[in-house]
C-alpha cells in the first residue's frame, strides 16, 4: 500500500517535471522589455532598454526563435535600429503596448524604427505612434521644415511578417519596405488625418514578393505606393480613404530606374480619396517601366480620380520636366471597378506621345458622376474593352 502510493506519487512527480520542463524547452525564449528597464509611463525614454532586449532576442540560440515582448503601456522611444543578422532563426516582436515617438521633430535622420538585415522577423499586434502633429503644422506654414521620421522601415530584410500592427500619426511615411523580399502584412491599420502631409501608408521600394491582406488605411497621402524595382505584389481586401489612393509610382524620376511588374490589387474599397487606382510617371527620359498589373474588384465612393494613368506626374507643378515620359506602361487590366466619382472624368489615361500606354484592358466598369454620366479621357492610350464599360472607353 505504502509502496504503491510512493510509486504513484513519484510517477506523478516525474510527469509533472516532464510537463514543466518540456514546454519550457520547446518554447521560444522570451525577453520582456520590462526586464531591461523599460518604463511604461510614456515619458521615460526606453530606447536603450529596447535595444538591449533586441540584442538578447536576436542573439538567442534557442532553435525555436525568440520573442521580444512589449507589454501594455506607453513606451517613449527615440530613433532605433534593430540590426541583424540574428542568431535566432526568427525574432517575434510581440506587442500589447504602444511605442511613442518624441513629439518634437528637431533630431536628425529620416527614420524612427528600423529593422535592418533581419531574415525571419514577425511583428505582432501593438501600436506605433509617430506624434507627427507638430511637424505637419510646421510644413503647413513653412518650406524649411525637416523631412521627418518615417515610422517603420524594414530594410534589406527577408521573411518578414507584420500582423495586426497599428500605425498612427507618422511624421512622414508610416511603413516602408525597402530592398526586402518575402514580406507578408496582414490586418495592418493606418491612421492619420486627411491633411497630414507625406504620410504615405505603406510604401514598397525595390522589394519583391510582398503580400498585403486586410489593410485599413486612412491617411494624408498615398494609402499604398509602389515605386521603382518593386515586383510580385499581391494586395487584397484593402480599404483606403481618406488618402491619395493606391499608386504605382511615382516612377521615372531618374534616367536609370528599374521597372514595376506583376502587381495584383484585388477587392479594394476607396472612400472619399483623391485617387483610386493610379499609375503615375514623370515626363522625362527613363529606363523604367510598369507592366503586368491587375486591378480587380474595386468599389469607389466619391473618389476624385477612380481610374487614372498619368505620364506627366509633377507634384506642385514646380520645375516640371515636361518631356516625353520614357516609362513604358503596358499590360494593365481593370476588371469589375464600380462606384461613384467626385469629378466628371472618372477614367483618365494621360499617356506620353513618345511612349503610348499599350495593352490596357477594361472589363465591367461602371462609374457614375453625381448619380449621372461620367466621362473618360484618353491621350495615346491603346487597349480593348469587354463586358460593360461605362463611361464608354476611349482607348484606341
Ligand atoms: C507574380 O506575383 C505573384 C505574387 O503576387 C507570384 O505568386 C507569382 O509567382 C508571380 N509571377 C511571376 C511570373 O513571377
Amino acid at each position: 500500500m505504502e509502496n504503491s502510493m510512493a510509486g504513484r506519487s513519484s510517477t506523478f512527480l516525474l510527469l509533472l517535471l516532464v510537463f514543466i520542463y518540456f514546454p519550457w524547452q520547446s518554447a521560444k525564449a522570451e525577453y520582456n522589455i520590462m526586464g531591461f528597464g523599460a518604463k511604461s509611463n510614456g515619458r521615460t525614454d526606453s530606447t536603450k532598454s529596447l535595444l538591449r532586449a533586441w540584442s538578447s532576442a536576436c542573439g538567442s540560440s534557442s532553435n525555436k526563435g525568440a520573442i521580444m515582448y512589449i507589454p501594455k503601456g506607453k513606451f517613449l522611444l527615440g530613433h532605433v535600429e534593430f540590426k541583424g543578422p540574428c542568431k535566432s532563426s526568427i525574432v517575434t516582436i510581440k506587442m500589447d503596448g504602444t511605442l511613442v515617438a518624441p513629439s518634437g521633430y528637431k533630431g536628425s535622420g529620416e527614420e524612427w524604427i528600423v529593422f535592418n538585415k533581419v531574415d525571419g522577423l514577425s511583428i505582432q499586434g501593438g501600436t506605433i505612434d509617430g506624434q507627427g502633429a507638430s511637424l505637419w503644422k510646421c510644413k503647413e506654414s513653412s518650406s524649411n521644415c525637416p523631412h521627418g521620421w518615417r515610422s517603420l522601415l524594414i530594410d534589406h530584410s527577408k521573411n518578414v511578417k507584420i500582423k495586426d500592427l497599428t500605425s498612427i500619426n507618422s511624421k512622414h511615411f508610416h511603413i516602408v519596405i525597402h530592398e526586402s523580399q518575402r514580406v507578408m502584412m496582414q490586418g495592418v491599420k493606418i491612421i492619420a488625418p486627411d491633411e497630414s502631409p507625406n504620410t504615405d501608408g505603406i510604401s514598397l521600394q525595390k522589394s519583391s514578393d510582398v503580400t498585403i491582406l486586410d489593410a485599413n488605411i486612412k491617411t494624408g497621402d498615398d494609402c499604398i505606393s509602389m515605386s521603382a524595382g518593386t515586383k510580385n505584389v499581391w494586395a487584397e481586401r484593402i480599404s483606403c480613404g481618406p488618402g491619395h489612393g493606391i499608386s504605382i509610382g511615382s516612377i521615372g524620376k531618374t534616367k536609370n530606374e528599374n521597372g514595376v511588374n506583376n502587381i495584383t490589387v484585388k477587392d479594394t474599397e476607396f472612400t472619399g480619396s483623391d485617387n483610386g487606382l493610379r499609375i503615375k510617371a514623370w515626363g522625362r527620359p527613363s529606363t523604367a517601366f510598369v507592366r503586368g498589373v491587375i486591378f480587380e474588384k474595386s468599389r469607389m465612393k466619391n473618389v476624385k480620380n477612380p481610374i487614372i494613368i498619368n505620364q506627366n506626374y509633377c507634384p506642385n507643378s514646380k520645375n516640371c520636366p515636361n518631356k516625353n515620359s520614357g516609362v513604358k506602361i503596358s499590360g494593365i487590366t481593370y476588371n469589375d471597378i464600380q462606384g461613384s466619382s467626385s469629378s466628371q472624368v472618372a477614367m483618365k489615361f494621360d499617356c506620353s506621345p513618345g511612349n503610348p500606354c499599350t495593352g490596357i484592358s477594361l472589363k465591367n466598369i461602371k462609374l457614375t458622376y453625381r448619380g449621372g454620366q461620367a466621362k473618360s479621357s484618353c491621350k495615346y492610350a491603346h487597349g480593348k474593352s469587354s463586358g460593360f464599360v461605362n463611361p464608354k472607353s476611349c482607348l484606341i
